[in-house]
């Protein structure tokens, strides 16, 4: 009741801890579960952990304070969020609007069919817990048919809870389940530190290596550290638009970035340790050439066959492992589709459940088509939605936020929830900091 009469009719988030739980949520996906790991992983351990923190700190915190803001100021879908901030740039608001609403449904058209293989993985887990080994082969074989089922079903799960609404739906979900992640996720690290070789991964990832300080390595970390926190896709556009007024949007996105880089570090310090224990029981990690395995065959096969080597108790941690990763991947999920789902909703003047109907008919399809031409797709469409287009489309909001927007209403739409912000550090740095360090910061990345 309080939350309608705040706003005429748009919804919004219930409570501060609700939009920080889907906020987070959001934030919290494959990315941190899988794609930190196994990155760090490759790229020498501590000092990639050590660059990404400095670029979540240094590029991603900001960008998110920027991006949160023009939603709530914009009251509204990412189009017409950019339009207020900029009532000239009409043309150049819709484009980045449909932009990133493009680009974020690109990206679920990828996230849900890996999410699909996830949740093979955990049928096939909890199958074995039951005995029934032997009927799972399917769940967890590289098919045309399996993948587009799975997908199929993750996708359906995606849509239930985005037809709900924000505060029935987006908020509710991510409230249950984010909390459940995070036991999940502790009980994990106890127990992979009571096995043998644990302490040869934990080496790894805290003991920096500088020798492996490459470019390379740094344009890694900033787009992961992007596609991490959800920026650069008008996602946290849209979830700023349902924030309260009175809520502090600077200390709000801190709790954010520090919730998605507590979880991705959690994250490392689960996956490095278990992929020496499974050194330990004798599974390969590192190729003939020395390199450590690719990403997907150490979540899917690497864990899995160290599973196998725990006995009784390793069908349950198989389940748990899977579990976590598709709680992980459904909040991250429903929050790309709000975007296309606001937009269509607020522009069409359509239901929401039409919207989601429609957009999530057409993004699978998208998957669909990824499935059956899988070798050719898959890659391309992740390069060009997660390297190219996330970083180009935060460059261009840092640029409206930084240069276009007049400062008095940023700061202005600020004060609700911070009245002393004008004499706080963070304001004293952030403005001018959107404005000119950001954009060198990513261009100079970007290009080298
Ligand atoms: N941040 C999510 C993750 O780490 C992925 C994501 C990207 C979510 C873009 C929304 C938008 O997995």
């Amino acid at each position: 009741m309080v939350t309608l009469m705040a706003s005429s009719s748009r919804s919004q988030f219930s409570s501060r801890f609700g939009f920080i739980m889907a906020a987070a949520g959001s934030a919290v996906g494959l990315g941190n579960v899988w794609g930190f790991p196994t990155q760090a992983a490759s790229n020498g351990g501590a000092v990639f952990l050590f660059v990404y923190l400095i670029m979540v700190f240094l590029l991603a915190f900001p960008m998110l304070v920027a991006e949160l803001t023009i939603g709530r100021y914009g009251q509204s879908n990412a189009i017409r969020s950019f339009r207020s901030a900029w009532p000239k740039g009409k043309a150049f608001a819709i484009v980045l609007g449909i932009g990133g609403l493009i680009v974020v449904s690109l990206i679920l058209s990828f996230y849900s069919i890996v999410a699909g293989w996830l949740m093979g993985s955990f049928a096939d887990s909890s199958l074995n817990l039951v005995g029934l080994a032997d009927k799972s082969h399917w769940l967890t074989t590289f098919g045309t048919e399996r993948n587009l089922v799975l997908m199929v079903i993750f996708m359906l799960l995606t849509m239930h809870v985005v037809r709900s609404g924000v505060a029935d739906g987006i908020e509710k979900w991510s409230t249950r389940l984010m909390p459940l992640l995070f036991v999940l996720f502790g009980l994990l690290t106890v127990y992979i530190f009571t096995q043998d070789g644990s302490l040869e991964g934990l080496k790894m990832y805290l003991v920096p290596d500088f020798s492996h300080l490459t470019p390379e390595l740094v344009v890694s970390a900033m787009g992961q550290a992007f596609f991490s926190l959800s920026l650069g896709v008008c996602v946290m556009t849209t979830y700023g638009s349902y924030l309260q007024k009175d809520t502090n949007i600077p200390k709000t996105a801190a709790q954010v970035a520090l919730i998605d880089t507590g979880v991705a570090f959690i994250a490392g310090l689960v996956v490095l340790p278990a992929m020496f224990v499974a050194k330990h029981h004798g599974v390969q990690i590192f190729s003939d050439s020395g390199t450590l395995l690719n990403s997907d065959t150490l979540v899917f096969t690497v864990l899995p066959a160290l599973f196998d080597t725990m006995g009784e108790m390793g069908a349950v941690v198989g389940a748990v492992f899977f579990l976590l990763m598709i709680i992980a991947a459904l909040t991250s999920s429903i929050s790309m589709l709000e975007v296309p789902v606001s937009c269509a909703t607020e522009e069409l003047k359509i239901s929401r459940n039409k919207a989601v109907l429609l957009i999530g008919g057409v993004v699978i399809i998208a998957s669909a088509a990824i499935v059956t031409n899988f070798n050719l797709l898959f890659g391309f469409v992740v390069n060009f939605t997660t390297v190219y287009s996330q970083p180009i489309i935060a460059l261009l909001i840092t640029l409206i936020v930084g240069w276009i927007w007049n400062r008095n209403q940023i700061l202005t739409e600020l004060k609700q929830g911070y009245p002393e912000i004008e004499k706080s550090l963070f304001w004293k740095i952030w403005p001018t900091y959107v404005r000119v360090v950001c954009p060198i910061l990513m261009l100079l990345v970007f290009f080298a």
